[in-house]
């Protein structure tokens, strides 16, 4: 069967790092087999200029269409005007409602072999291995009402919902349960439960389904203290599961633990194990189009997308073993660049990653 993968590169550094993402799928297809077909589309600032909507309809008939879909970034200095509901970033949250990708999968894995990249020292960080779980379509993202309105005496107010129903926080849950089954068995389940009725409800439905997985271990932790021990002791993680607005944090947090947030791959899935995958950076618009941007955490979400929702594990495992050697070798971008390596533009470190698996299929 040929899947089919929407292709989305967005804005600024979204088409270059994409683009070594197309060619490494363009090589596990001429080289192992792999059937996909891949159809591009508009999304964020580039969509808005052409179409007047960062996620036009073509769009979102191209990504429900697909069985995954591939993403670069949104958003850029340009746009940063508009109105709110005409974002870039409103495409972004636009398909992952449309889609229904609850489920935010965002692994921050230290590579070895950028332990001396980390701001925090080796010895803190080496072997770090941390799944963050990020409930992607509600909470204070999606609540309604939200706004900014004016009071009786002139003065404006801005107002948002953090608001959770149980369904919404046991399914999330239970993913991250089931994924730590498969890795160390323990879940850290983060909220503000002192303070935020909403996240005390998460809290208690956190509880009540650990019930079924008594072999997994739940601790729970405030938000402002997992913040702290996320660069005091990362090791101590091992799953955490977290709302839509502190996932976005922490998620940040965590992934420049390993070095740079250019080496962090993200997976959105739905109910259906339908997902949508992308890099945890942004858009970063200081460095577009000046062949600079890293493009690994691009095909370690390209590894993703072949395990979660294409099921070609070995394929996932060759892909990031392809990405383990050009580290080896010494290939850095700039972010992740210390002395001694050899520095590499955006195009060179994907054309080696493809020259490491061209090797691998002889
Ligand atoms: C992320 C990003 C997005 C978010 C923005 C671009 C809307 O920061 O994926 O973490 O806040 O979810
Ligand atoms: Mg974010």
């Amino acid at each position: 069967m040929t899947n089919k993968i929407a292709v989305l590169p967005g804005d600024g550094i979204g088409p270059e790092i994409v683009s070594e993402a197309v060619k490494v799928l363009d090589c596990l297809q001429s080289e192992f087999g792999l059937a996909v077909e891949m159809e591009s589309g508009l999304i964020g600032g580039g969509a808005y200029d052409e179409t007047g909507s960062p996620f036009p309809d073509a769009t979102r008939d191209l990504a429900r269409a697909a069985d995954a879909v591939l993403l670069g970034a949104v958003g850029g200095v340009k746009w940063e005007s508009l109105d709110i509901s005409i974002r870039p970033e409103k495409g972004l949250l636009a398909i992952r409602s449309d889609l229904g990708l609850f489920a935010n999968l965002r692994p921050a894995l230290l590579y070895p072999q950028l332990a001396s990249a980390s701001t925090l020292k080796p010895e803190v960080v080496a072997g770090l291995d941390i799944m963050i779980v990020r409930e992607l379509t509600g909470g204070i993202y999606f609540g309604q009402p939200r706004g900014v309105r004016t009071l009786d005496n002139g003065e404006r107010q801005g107002y948002n919902t953090l608001i959770y129903k149980e369904s919404e926080i046991s399914r999330i849950g239970r993913v991250a349960f089931d994924i730590a089954r498969k890795r160390g068995k323990k879940v850290c389940s983060v909220d503000k439960a002192n303070v935020l009725e909403c996240t005390e409800l998460w809290r208690e439905v956190m509880i009540d389904v650990a019930e079924s997985y008594t072999d997994i271990e739940l601790s729970h932790m405030y938000v402002d203290n997992a913040a702290m021990q996320l660069v005091r002791a990362p090791k101590q993680f091992d799953v955490v599961v977290t709302s839509n607005l502190f996932g976005d944090i922490l998620s940040d947090c965590a992934a420049m633990l390993t070095g740079s947030i250019g080496m962090l791959p993200s997976a959105s899935l739905n109910e259906d194990g339908k997902g949508m995958y992308e890099p945890i950076h942004g858009s970063a618009p200081d460095i577009a189009g000046r062949g600079l941007a890293n493009p690994l955490a691009t095909l370690l979400s390209v590894a993703m997308l072949l395990r979660y929702t294409l099921n070609e594990v070995p394929l996932a495992d060759q892909l990031e073993q392809a990405v383990n050697q050009v580290l080896d070798k010494g290939l850095r971008t700039p972010d992740i660049y210390t002395d001694g390596m050899n520095k590499v533009g955006t195009a060179q470190m994907g054309d080696a990653v493809v020259d490491v698996l061209r090797e691998a299929a002889k």
